[in-house]
């Protein structure tokens, strides 16, 4: 609704449900905007105005509960949606972080449940209709950190120039979050849960904020790219989006997708001091300790180095206990038996994505040491796969004669080929393998990321980036104050913020990210995956269609990871598997 009609005509805004709360003052009204209030069907929320990269005034409505705060009983499991409130609810500002380890410990709750929602126009008496395709951004951070909040991570200043609806959330992390037993204390995939609610709040409640119940675009980024991959086989996710872009990130990966995490939920309880042994002892002495304790302890559940795995709590496929489950099978097996949302499809990755655990390892000499002299033992953990198998050591011999050819590492001369290890062990075949799973079902539109501007999160050696690192593309994005400032139009980077937020609106509108007739968009043609080409477009200081990403270093996990091996042992945590035969492991 535009702030002029919403003040000339107050009685229709009521009726509507719209109130502009505007200080008094008869000059110039854009100085003064201060609220607007919306009455919805769960109650009044108090929203605000931001200002868009452009200069433009657009509704932020921050801090919205989705679902009940999942506190008490409701800890380690699914919680249900969000009841009618009484009163206004103020939805001016970011609401709290899910609990992480974090600087100010006042800006995470557990009560954390929240989701924000950035709109251009609100319906109107001038027009009642305003429909908008939905953006729902599901944040990255290894399930164990970030969040959807606009002053750190997810600026909507440079979306909101686009004719689109953003909404940005916070689900629940790490153990809070994705502690697994297999019994009904913690069936686990709670964080998920809390996605569905959200995705089925959106279907609910959106279109009285101007968005498309009809038209809602995934966009996951690492966990949240991981988190939409399975949103596409999940039964509780069935029809609640329409689209998806997954960057740098899949479940469908060789790391295997176990029943349950005790062992980790176990490694928690000690952590903690509770019992370890009985279940039911352990959850209830791990739901007596204030979650602080239990964020600040996640620097201890790391096996190896400052996070290795980086994928630490991960999904599960349920055990039938009685409640609505999340994951019935390997995500894998769905995608080759085609059962799966065959919705349009944009996924893709950076070119250097994780430097930096590599980093962190060869800086450090007792590390680097420790790394190179127990390489069996340590690179199941770096790089996802089970270490206790009969042909784990041959796994993590191919790897190392591949990646990092013979001799102990070099400071220097190691890093490239370690980058490349971690890059494609924590995204790139995962992505790789979802393109080729997906493609024979639905359009599948692959993209590299290669472009190269003065932020980045790796600066390496000392203030120049690295390459393009893992998070860089989202910079053109969302703003993320903690890493760059708002980019301005005199930016050469301005140009790839309107090219990838035009391609991605075009995709929200209609599952194509082409749109000819667009200055920034018309000089290529983004054609989909093709199984002949394997053609793909890199996103670098221009836009171009190339064919085969890095199928020779894919080619080595392929071999490594048979689909036909994975998907037999799909219901095994990986602990305990066979030996598999020759041909599994030659195919
Ligand atoms: C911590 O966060 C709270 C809530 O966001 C804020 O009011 C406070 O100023 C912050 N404190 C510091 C030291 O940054
Ligand atoms: C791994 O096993 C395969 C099949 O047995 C064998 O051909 C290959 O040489 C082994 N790789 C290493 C590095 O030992
Ligand atoms: C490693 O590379 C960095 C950056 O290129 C350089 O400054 C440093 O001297 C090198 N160190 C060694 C031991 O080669």
């Amino acid at each position: 609704m535009s702030l002029l009609s919403c003040l000339l005509n107050v009685l229709v805004c009521c009726v509507l449900g719209v109130t502009s709360v505007v200080s008094v003052g008869l000059l110039g009204f854009e100085k003064e905007l201060s609220d607007v209030i919306l009455t919805t069907a769960l109650g009044k929320i108090r929203g605000t105005y931001l200002t868009s990269q452009a200069g433009k005034n657009f509704y932020a409505f921050r801090g919205i509960r989705y679902a009940k705060p999942p506190l008490g009983a409701l800890r380690f499991k699914a919680t249900s949606p969000i009841e009618q409130w009484n009163g206004i609810f103020d939805a001016t500002l970011d609401g709290p972080m899910c609990p992480q380890p974090a600087l100010n410990s006042s800006d995470v709750s557990e009560d954390c449940l929240r989701l924000n929602i950035y709109t251009k126009e609100l319906p109107s008496e001038s027009n009642l209709n305003v429909k908008r395709p939905v953006i729902v951004f599901i944040h990255p951070g290894g399930f164990y950190s970030l969040s959807g909040q606009s002053k750190n991570f997810a600026g909507p200043q440079y979306f909101m120039d686009r004719n689109i609806v953003l909404v940005t959330f916070n689900y629940r992390l790490g153990s809070l979050g994705f502690l697994s037993t297999g019994t009904k204390e913690a069936p686990g995939n709670a964080g998920f849960k809390d996605q569905v609610l959200l995705l089925r709040w959106i279907k609910i409640h959106i279109s009285r904020f101007g968005g498309d119940p009809g038209s809602v675009t995934l966009l996951g980024y690492g966990a949240g790219a991981t988190s939409v991959t399975l949103h596409l086989v999940s039964p509780m996710s069935k029809n609640l989006f329409h689209k998806v872009i997954v960057m740098s990130g899949s479940s469908t990966a060789q790391w295997r997708i176990p029943e349950n995490q005790l062992a980790l939920a176990q490694r928690q309880a000690r952590l903690l001091l509770c019992p370890d042994i009985n279940i039911e002892q352990m959850i209830e002495c791990l739901k007596q300790k204030h979650y602080l304790e239990i964020a600040n302890s996640q620097g201890n559940m790391f096996e190896f180095g400052r996070g290795n795995p980086v994928l630490l709590w991960k999904p599960v496929i349920e055990p039938k206990l009685g409640q609505d489950r999340f994951l019935i099978e390997d995500p894998v097996k769905s995608y080759q038996d085609g059962k799966f949302m065959k919705v349009p499809i944009i996924t893709g990755l950076t070119k250097d994505e994780f430097v930096g655990p590599a980093l962190n390892i060869l800086e450090n000499e007792e590390l680097r040491n420790a790394f190179d002299n127990n390489f069996d033992k340590v690179a199941p953990v770096c790089f996802l796969y089970s270490g206790d198998l009969a042909r784990s050591k041959n796994v993590s011999d191919e790897l190392r004669k591949y990646y990092l050819g013979p001799g102990s590492l070099h400071p220097n001369r190691s890093l490239e080929g370690l980058a490349n290890l971690f890059a494609d062990s924590l995204t790139g075949f995962g992505v790789h393998r979802f393109v080729r799973l997906a493609a024979r079902h639905t359009k599948v539109y692959y993209y590299l990321f290669s472009y190269q501007g003065q932020a980045s999160h790796l600066y390496y050696p000392e203030d120049k980036p690295y390459g393009v690192v893992h998070h860089d593309d989202l910079l053109y994005l969302f703003v993320e104050p903690s890493v760059s400032r708002m980019f301005a139009d005199d930016e050469e980077e301005y140009k790839v913020i309107e090219t990838l937020t035009r391609m991605w609106t075009a995709f929200a509108y209609k599952g194509d990210p082409n749109k000819p007739n667009d200055e920034y968009l018309r000089n290529v043609r983004w054609r989909p995956f093709s199984f002949k080409k394997e053609n793909y477009l890199e996103i670098g200081d221009e836009l171009v269609m190339k064919e085969g990403l890095n199928l020779e270093r894919y080619e080595v996990w392929k071999k490594l990871f048979p689909l036909h091996w994975i998907r037999r042992h799909s219901k095994n945590d990986g602990n305990n598997l066979d030996y598999p035969d020759a041909k599994d492991v030659l195919q």
